[in-house]
């Protein structure tokens, strides 16, 4: 698994890495600008949003929403991450903090219309991403929702078999969204798969 030190040397490259595999349609990024795009729309259907991004790595997703007028907070463990978000969204609040351990203390005392989650909750196993999450609804204002765009697949069965498919391609060291297990902990989960290995979740309370 990467730590902060990982992602600070894969800043810079990032979008490069990310762009060609969704391009080309391959594990793990096939449907990666599909799902930013389809999230951005979301949010953007509600007037100056106020959006929290867990995770939120080189910024591309929030800071298409900044330069569109929501209040912009963050939390990224990676520091290289965060200088290449700020200097995009220069009056974000983005914080440094591990999330495993759960959200710093300035993001704690306020709430937000969206929270969001892009390719990064895959870096916690499932328990603690039962924990997460259900501490994130609190963090919710009345109708706001959470929007996680990841890896996931329907059933372990659908996981294996991409599993098998990839080969060697597997990361062994991340953890993906199995949604018939996931339901067993937020019963009103909503799926909409984008590609065959990637899709977004929608939780609310
Ligand atoms: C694969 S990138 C995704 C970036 C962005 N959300 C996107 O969709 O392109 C994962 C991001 O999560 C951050 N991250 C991973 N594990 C983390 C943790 N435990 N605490 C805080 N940030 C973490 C990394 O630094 C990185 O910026």
């Amino acid at each position: 698994m990467l730590d902060n030190k990982g992602f600070d040397l894969w800043a810079d490259g990032y979008d490069l890495t990310v762009g060609i595999s969704d391009e080309e349609n391959t594990y793990p990024f096939a449907g990666y600008k599909e799902i930013l795009g389809s999230i951005f729309r979301t949010i953007m259907e509600k007037p100056s949003a106020t959006v929290l991004d867990i995770g939120f790595g080189t910024g591309t997703l929030t800071a298409k929403l900044y330069e569109n007028g929501c209040p912009v907070y963050g939390q990224d463990f990676s520091k290289r991450m965060i200088e290449l978000a700020s200097e995009k969204m220069p009056d974000a609040h983005l914080y440094q903090g591990d999330f495993s351990q759960g959200l710093v203390e300035a993001l704690q005392s306020r709430s937000y219309d969206f929270i969001v989650a892009t390719y990064s909750l895959h870096h916690l196993t499932d328990d603690q991403k039962v924990r997460f999450l259900q501490s994130l609804l609190e963090r919710l204002n009345e109708d706001g929702k959470i929007l996680i765009g990841d890896v996931a697949f329907r059933t372990r069965t659908d996981l294996e078999q991409c599993q098998r498919e990839v080969g060697e391609e597997w990361d062994d060291e991340e953890i993906y969204f199995v949604i018939d297990e996931m339901r067993q902990s937020f019963p009103n989960l909503i799926y909409q798969p984008v590609s065959y290995c990637a899709g977004i979740l929608t939780l609310s309370r």
